[in-house]
């Protein structure tokens, strides 16, 4: 934030205060303040890309090294290459001619693992985003110069620069000309101009969207307990059910293959009615929740839990009808194979009795 936005926040904080405390009821006038100076500048550390708001100082690859074991490496793994936790920060695929071009060849291969170092074209945005978030159990929790070292190791695992580096708010703008993905970033588009069209294409997708679900990733099973058992964690409604992670003995998971699995073949068993619903052409007429041409399927969940509504229902989608939700009849649907029919039925049942 530049010293006039900030006087500027504090200004509307200030108005919206004494507005606000006008018309609140009588007691709750004198509840909040306006923010110091010193509580906004505790929240306005955002570095830009021309690198306003970075603070003084400046730490050297060694430095870097010392700390990001200390207290990186645990989750990003030694060299910054860990997919444990979060997508590789760095993986020595970087070339000379990506830092000449400034844009990293190997993005246009899909067989490539994509890395942080790859694909960020500000080097703000890395010393920012350290500065702000990380470490994940501790953000905040780095001074300047650290974070300085940081940044300089990860750009040396990188190759981007040599061991003896030392990087400093005076050498930023040069180094940021060596980042490998530097051109990589399009402005001339509706996110960034006021004036471009938006950089997305295709057509909407509200009905008649033959979207067909396809898991291509999952939790290692070494992983899967690391931050204890996701179905709890996430809600228990909509496409995606988190996975049930935990066992009954607690962290021992990677010893219990066959409860993980019968665990997560449940949870896919709950994501493929998605699919086929989407396949059968249901999702046309039918949303997850809310009345659409028909009835939202939490409310057909709701009301037919339970296996002994198994037959009507399978009859009901094959056959149609109408009269149960109102006058708009539901169309016979025979071409939904066998198998997305029994899939979708067992999941219209399952709901909580
Ligand atoms: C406890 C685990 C943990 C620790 C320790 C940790 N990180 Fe992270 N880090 C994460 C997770 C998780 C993410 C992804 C967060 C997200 O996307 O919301 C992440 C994201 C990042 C990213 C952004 C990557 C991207 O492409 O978006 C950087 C850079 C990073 N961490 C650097 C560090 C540094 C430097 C340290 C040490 C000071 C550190 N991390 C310590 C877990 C950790
Ligand atoms: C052209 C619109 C349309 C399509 C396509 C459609 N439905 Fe329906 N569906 C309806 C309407 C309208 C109702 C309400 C019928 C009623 O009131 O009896 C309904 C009702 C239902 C019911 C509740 C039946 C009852 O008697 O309570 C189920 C279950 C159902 N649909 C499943 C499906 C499935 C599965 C598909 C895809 C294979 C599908 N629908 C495709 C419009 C549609």
């Amino acid at each position: 934030m530049s010293s006039w936005v900030r006087a500027t926040a504090l200004w509307l904080c200030t108005m919206a205060m004494i507005s606000w405390a006008a018309t609140l009821p009588e007691g709750l006038a004198e509840l909040g303040r306006p923010a110091t100076g010193g509580e906004i500048a505790a929240w306005d550390i955002d570095v830009r890309p021309d690198f306003v708001g970075l603070p003084p100082g400046s730490g050297d690859v060694w430095a870097g090294e010392e700390i990001w074991l200390a207290q990186c490496a645990s989750c990003h793994g030694d060299f910054g290459d860990s997919n444990e936790i979060f997508a590789p920060l760095v993986l020595g695929n970087i070339t000379d001619e990506d830092i000449a071009t400034g844009r990293v060849a190997s993005l246009t291969d899909p067989a490539v693992t994509r890395t942080t170092l790859m694909k960020v074209p500000t080097l703000s945005t890395l010393w920012d985003y350290i500065y702000r978030a990380m470490p994940w159990n501790a953000p905040k929790s780095l001074s300047p110069d650290e974070v300085y070292a940081l940044v300089a190791y990860l750009l040396n695992l990188g190759y981007v620069v040599d061991d003896d580096f030392v990087l400093s708010d005076t050498n930023m703008a040069e180094t940021q000309a060596r980042m490998p993905n530097r051109n990589g970033m399009s402005l001339d588009h509706g996110l960034w101009s006021v004036s471009g069209v938006p950089d997305v294409t295709g057509s909407s997708c509200t009905a008649d969207c033959d979207v067909a679900v396809t898991v291509t990733s999952s939790l290692p099973a070494y992983a899967m307990n690391a931050h204890g058992n996701l179905a709890e964690q996430v809600r228990d409604w909509g496409p995606s059910p988190g996975l049930w992670t935990a066992t009954e003995t607690g962290k021992e998971t990677a010893a219990e293959p066959e409860q993980l699995a019968a665990a997560n073949a449940a949870v896919e068993a709950a994501v493929a009615p998605e699919a086929a619903l989407n396949v059968g052409g249901c999702s046309g007429c039918h949303q997850m929740a809310g009345q659409l041409v028909g009835p939202g399927f939490d409310a057909i969940r709701t009301k037919y839990a339970g296996k002994e509504h198994a037959a009507y229902l399978r009859d009901k989608i094959v056959n149609g009808g109408a009269g149960v939700w109102g006058s708009m009849p539901m169309p016979p649907m025979p071409t939904v194979g066998e198998d997305a029919l029994q899939q979708i039925v067992a999941w219209l049942t399952s709901g909580e009795e």
